[in-house]
């Protein structure tokens, strides 16, 4: 049998692990790279769009990539007790890898500020979670300083394990398409996603598995965008709770991923986000959170602009390759579905209302 096992098993050889380090897995990664047709139709002739749909990880984002990683690796220096601060996510994924490890999980969370869908995870799973009358900002500075005092790993993405995992996303859109895509879109929160990409790519080059390098191009909230704006965010702004951090951890290496790519940070506001998350809904049937549709409202906004004619108007090849990284999925935040399109409408239970409302 040569099932599945995880991106740990899959990709051992670019990973630092050993025969020592226990797997804990939930088979994480093998995540569909799907083709977006309407997307590609609204870019024009010659762009192919593709989604990475990290949604459909074991708890329903691209986190498991790491934390299979960090929490493996955490069991394998047999500490006992891990940390996390969230906005959501995070804490979902480290409260399911611990349970899995039976490691005691302790995640620090903005009160009010994260989807319900993510809390309801954090909970079910176990974890320890203590809901700050803060932002995220303020939840990270206090478990990078408990984690500095305590016999406690952090197993946010400043544990370079994190990183480590989720390059393995950059891993599967190569073996897909069988070369590195033009330009990568995705959301930038506390910078550790772009970071581990772009890792990911030149560690491939490297080894002679692709012979190009995309175009990373980050996307913020433009109430959260403190790396667009150059100076970090006091109170940060966004329906997309995800990414609403105001100082990200990986800030310097966001900005490297962006100068050394060619590529660009930028800032989409809510309501392009809105936008984007409903086509990708009602056009690609693809139902997302809506900080990972930050990736497909940046797609849409540099398109509008020009900017992907401009820069391969001298390219040879037929097709610009350009995937959207989808983060995370729509039912983590149910709410703001239900905010977003109109609650259906109550009618009789009667054959002659039904077909009345259908239009026979
Ligand atoms: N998309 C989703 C759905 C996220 O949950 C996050 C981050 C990001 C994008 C941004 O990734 O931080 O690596 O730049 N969520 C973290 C959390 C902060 O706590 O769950 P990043």
């Amino acid at each position: 049998m040569s099932a599945y096992k995880g991106i740990i098993e899959t990709y051992r050889q670019y990973l630092p692990v050993s025969d020592k380090t226990p797997l804990i897995s939930l088979q994480e990664g093998n995540t569909p790279l799907l083709p977006a047709p309407y997307l590609s139709g609204l870019l024009g002739a010659g762009f192919e769009v593709y989604l990475k749909y990290e949604g459909l990880n074991p708890t329903c984002s691209f986190k498991d990539r790491g934390m299979t990683m960090a929490v493996s690796k955490a069991k394998e220096e047999s500490s006992k007790v891990i940390i996390c601060a969230s906005t959501g996510n995070t804490s979902a994924s480290a409260a399911a890898y611990a349970a899995k490890a039976g490691l005691k999980c302790i995640v620090l969370i903005p009160a009010g500020a994260i989807a319900m869908g993510k809390l309801s995870q954090a909970l079910i799973y176990g974890a320890k979670v203590l809901a700050i009358k803060g932002n995220f900002d303020d939840a990270l500075d206090l478990v990078k300083e408990i984690s500095a005092k305590h016999p406690i790993t952090l197993v946010n993405s400043l544990n370079p394990y994190r990183i480590e995992g989720q390059k393995t996303g950059a891993f599967e859109i190569c073996d897909t398409l069988e070369a590195a895509p033009d330009y990568q879109c995705m959301p930038v929160g506390n910078a550790g996603n772009i970071t581990a990409y772009w890792k990911g790519y030149k560690e491939y080059k490297k080894n002679g598995k692709i012979n190009s390098l995309p175009k990373m191009l980050g996307f913020q909230a433009a109430g959260s965008a403190p790396i667009v704006k150059g100076r970090p965010i006091k109170e940060p702004k966004t329906i997309a709770t995800a990414i609403k951090i105001g100082n990200p951890a990986s800030w310097k290496q966001a900005e490297a991923a962006r100068d050394e790519s060619g590529g660009l940070i930028n800032a989409v506001t809510d309501t392009e986000i809105l936008s984007a998350y409903k086509i990708l809904a009602s056009k690609e049937g693809v139902f997302v959170e809506p900080a990972s549709a930050a990736s497909v409202a940046g797609l849409l906004k540099l398109a509008k602009a020009g900017y992907f004619n401009k820069l391969t108007t001298n390219d040879q090849r037929l097709t610009t390759k350009i995937v959207c990284i989808l983060t995370g999925h729509g039912l983590k935040d149910p709410d703001r579905a239900l905010k977003t399109i109109k609650p259906p409408k109550t009618i009789k239970a009667d054959l002659k209302t039904v077909l009345k409302e259908i239009g026979y």
